[in-house]
């Protein structure tokens, strides 16, 4: 089995190369991000593995298919960068839907308690010997409410974290998990109440139709002044100028963003020594109570011990003419493909 590694950045080809000496694949790592032009090298390759930034639209998967690629490897849980319809009976899809959520969940908690507590305006302060607290307020977590959207493997977790702490948590979810909401305490409520009722609002559903832009203009303004945002989900869940707006006239007291609706041309890249073009970026980046990571909740040790396991895994049944056990599923109607929904 040949694979082709796209966006290896080091990390992951040390993760990569250590679990794979039990596998024995050939992997050739590339630099660059799987596009219609890189897709060209896929020729005598088996499996091409990519990740969050890569390009698999239509285009590139007839020139996989065409170069006799069989396999799409996914070495994370979001598959909204795929064209299902030109996958449909040509090339199979897997992902690796739990890699390790406790990293996701942790870092959720990481960007609420330093916006709240301003820890990224302490370090810098700090550092030049300025030991004053004003501007430094936050509040108890303790009795505040989070209204989590989407109730799955990494908000399950972070609303285990949640009740540590005292919080009172809503959650919404068209799939309702009840039993799990009776044993760890949260309460499940339409949409409209947790934009109402919530202190921290935190993302965690999948990007898709329904929940493009489900943070926008008209639902900033259902929410209580000062609200939290917290998206570790995907950049395309908020309506990045909306946003904007709702810090600037201050209805937003705080955004933690791990993702960013147009993440692809920056994160993971070191843009230090250049002029940042992204003018939306930009304005995001001049307030001080946002604080943008760059898709880095998830990365552990952990979790790219597991993503390395789960992708090769795959590649294995693949060879061995096995049912992929982390192939997604979807359903094709009417011309359209959409993965069924993932619980
Ligand atoms: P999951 O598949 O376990 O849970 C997603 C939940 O969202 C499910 O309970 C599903 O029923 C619910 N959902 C579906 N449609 C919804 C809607 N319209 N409104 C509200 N909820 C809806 O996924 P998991 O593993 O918890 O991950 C959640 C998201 O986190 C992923 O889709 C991915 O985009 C993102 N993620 C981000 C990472 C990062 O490093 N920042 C790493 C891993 C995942």
């Amino acid at each position: 089995m040949k694979i082709a590694f796209f966006d290896a950045k080091s990390y992951d080809m040390e993760s990569f190369t250590e679990v794979n000496e039990s596998f024995g694949f050939k992997i050739k790592y590339f630099e660059t991000k799987l596009n219609t032009d890189s897709a060209l090298l896929t020729k005598g390759f088996d499996v091409v593995c990519v990740f969050v930034n890569d390009f698999v639209n239509e285009e590139v998967i007839n020139i996989l298919v065409n170069n006799g690629v069989k396999l799409i490897a996914l070495r994370c849980a979001g598959f909204n960068n795929v064209d299902f319809k030109s996958c449909h009976n040509r090339i199979k899809v897997v992902r690796v839907p739990q890699y390790s959520p406790y990293s996701v969940a942790e870092h959720t908690m990481g960007l609420m308690m330093a916006l709240n507590r301003k820890i990224h305006k302490a370090y810098q302060r700090t550092k030049e010997a300025n030991f004053t607290l004003n501007g430094l307020l936050g509040f108890d977590f303790y009795n505040k409410t989070a209204g989590i959207i989407g109730t799955g493997k990494i908000s399950l977790i972070l609303i285990k974290i949640l009740k540590g702490f005292g919080v009172n948590v809503i959650a919404y979810d068209p799939f309702p998990k009840n039993e799990l909401s009776i044993e760890l305490n949260f309460t499940y409520v339409p949409l409209e109440e947790i934009y109402m009722k919530s202190d921290i609002i935190s993302l965690h559903c999948p990007l898709n139709h329904e929940t493009e832009y489900i943070i926008n203009e008209n639902t900033i303004n259902k929410m209580r002044k000062g609200v939290m945002i917290i998206n570790t989900g995907r950049g395309k869940l908020i309506n990045t100028q909306d946003l904007i707006n709702g810090l600037k006239n201050k209805k937003i007291g705080s955004a933690g963003l791990d993702v960013y609706e147009e993440e692809a041309d920056y994160f993971f890249e070191d843009y230090s020594g250049e002029v940042l073009n992204d003018d939306t970026l930009a304005r995001l980046l001049t307030f001080n109570n946002v604080i943008i990571t760059s898709h880095q909740a998830f990365f552990t040790k952990e979790a790219l011990n597991n993503i390395a396991e789960t992708t090769l895994l795959s590649v294995k049944e693949l060879k061995e003419g096995l049912k992929l056990s982390n192939e997604i599923a979807y359903i094709c109607e009417n011309g359209e493909c959409s993965p069924k929904d993932v619980k």
